[in-house]
């Protein structure tokens, strides 16, 4: 996107600036992510702590993260050091930069099982089933050494994309498809509805028992905001580097972050019926999306075709967020250490290559390597997701809302919008106060102190 930083690209219009975050929010955080976490985590008592995350810390991060890198045109690095005066914040762009790349093993994983189901689509060899055999079928796909080579060719694809400047054919790419993804999810969603376990699916995902909210569960519904949201690693904050003069920001944060709850809720209304129709655990975890799909298919007409395009949709889905987190350490290595963009692509593949390697063996040869009761795919989203992504948020709120000046801030919101001194006020009395104390919180909460 950026060939150097004196002639910073920028979007072409608000409407690109919108279809980019979406591209980058909208991926596999709500579409595998979003249900196993709510299936592992009480599921309408998840539900309820997401949305309540994605307003109260969400939307308010998401206009930080704008401010930041539309004002200071930079990399997350340059622009915590362009605002910081003499202070050591930066050391948060590393950690962002850091989460970026294990995020990014993991992700391409799981995009990975997305390319195979749809190369196994294609051929006409996933088998679409109305009995419980997508366990096996996934095991059958996924153990083993097979995910390597999955994640490999995910990976290539991703840097080809990168490295072929196709960033803009990928944008253009996304704006129509991203409305395709929706409208085919709301076609699964009527699906849905004809599904024996659709009362009981239903009733998982949107009662919640508020019992079920423990520290664990308003932890993941943290993490899960962050990580749908595509927050606390400077991910918007690169995006919005790239944004135009009159790109609203508090705009363009609530409808990103409207759109992408829709797709995680949706989501959910798609797996959770069929899960309980199938009598499966709404617990299974990463593998949960992948072992239901093949049935939802199944109770459709031409069950095949749907799949092809499901998958497809779900592996364009995964490279418009996987352009997103490469974007971050790309542009610090471009900017930062001088490189040239196609040196930076190399290098920063080259580390999530390894990751992508431990990470997609994790289920397979180096399953036996456990920490904490992980393994390795699991460690680092947890650590990514629950840890980085919430300090780096805090980081950055408390940033933003005590020591960036106020007059970057306001010309920053001056752009057309109506009601702003009333809006600045709010955010940033949200930022000083409400996002960092609520993260805060968490944290000791999660780790037993309160
Ligand atoms: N938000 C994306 C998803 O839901 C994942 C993602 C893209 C991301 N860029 C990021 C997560 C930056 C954290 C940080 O699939």
């Amino acid at each position: 996107m950026t060939e150097n930083t004196k002639t910073r690209v920028k979007f072409a219009s608000r409407f690109a600036a919108v279809a980019t975050t979406v591209g980058s929010s909208v991926g596999l955080g709500n579409i595998w992510r979003f249900p196993f976490e709510a299936g592992q985590h009480g599921g309408g008592a998840f539900l309820l702590c997401y949305v309540v995350f994605v307003c109260v810390l969400g939307v308010p991060l998401l206009c930080a993260e704008f401010c930041m890198g539309r004002g200071t045109r930079s990399n997350v690095l340059g622009a915590y050091r362009t605002l910081q005066g003499r202070g050591r914040w930066h050391y948060a762009g590393y950690l962002g930069i850091t989460a970026s790349v294990l995020i990014l093993s993991f992700y391409s994983v799981v995009a990975g099982w997305t390319l195979e189901y749809l190369i196994q689509s294609l051929s006409g060899a996933l088998k679409l089933t109305d009995t419980p055999a997508g366990h096996a079928e996934f095991e059958s796909l996924t153990t083993g050494w097979r995910p390597l080579l999955w994640t490999v060719l995910f990976l290539l694809t991703n840097f080809g994309v990168l490295i072929g400047g196709v960033t803009h054919g990928i944008e253009r790419m996304s704006n129509i498809l991203m409305p395709v993804l929706f409208v085919v999810l709301l076609a699964f969603c009527i699906n849905s509805f004809t599904l024996p376990g659709f009362g009981a699916g239903i009733e998982f995902l949107f009662s919640p028992d508020f019992s079920k909210i423990t520290p664990a569960v308003l932890l993941s519904a943290m993490g899960q905001a962050f990580f749908s949201l595509s927050l606390g690693l400077g991910g918007m904050m690169t995006y919005a580097s790239y944004f135009s003069e009159k790109t609203r920001l508090a705009r363009t944060a609530t409808i990103t972050a409207g759109l992408d709850t829709l797709v995680a809720v949706l989501a959910g209304v798609m797996i959770f019926p069929a899960v309980f129709s199938f009598g499966l655990s709404p617990q299974a975890g990463p593998t949960l999306v992948f072992e239901v799909l093949p049935y939802v298919f199944s109770r459709l007409p031409g069950g095949a075709v749907w799949s092809v395009l499901f998958f497809l949709l779900l592996v364009i889905a995964s490279l418009t967020s996987t352009v997103s987190m490469s974007e971050i350490s790309i542009s610090y290595l471009c900017e930062e250490k001088h490189m040239s963009r196609r040196r930076a692509t190399t290098v920063s593949s080259a580390i999530a290559l390894i990751g992508g390697v431990l990470c997609a063996l994790s289920f397979g040869p180096l399953d036996s390597w456990m920490l904490f009761g992980m393994n390795i795919f699991d460690l680092f989203d947890y650590t990514a997701s629950n840890v980085f992504l919430p300090v780096g948020g805090m980081i950055c709120c408390i940033f933003v809302g005590w020591k960036v000046d106020r007059k970057f801030l306001r010309r920053e919101f001056a752009v057309n919008t109506p009601g702003r001194k009333r809006l600045l006020q709010i955010l940033v009395f949200t930022l000083r106060w409400i996002c960092p104390a609520a993260i805060f919180l968490i944290f000791l909460n999660s780790i037993g102190l309160i």
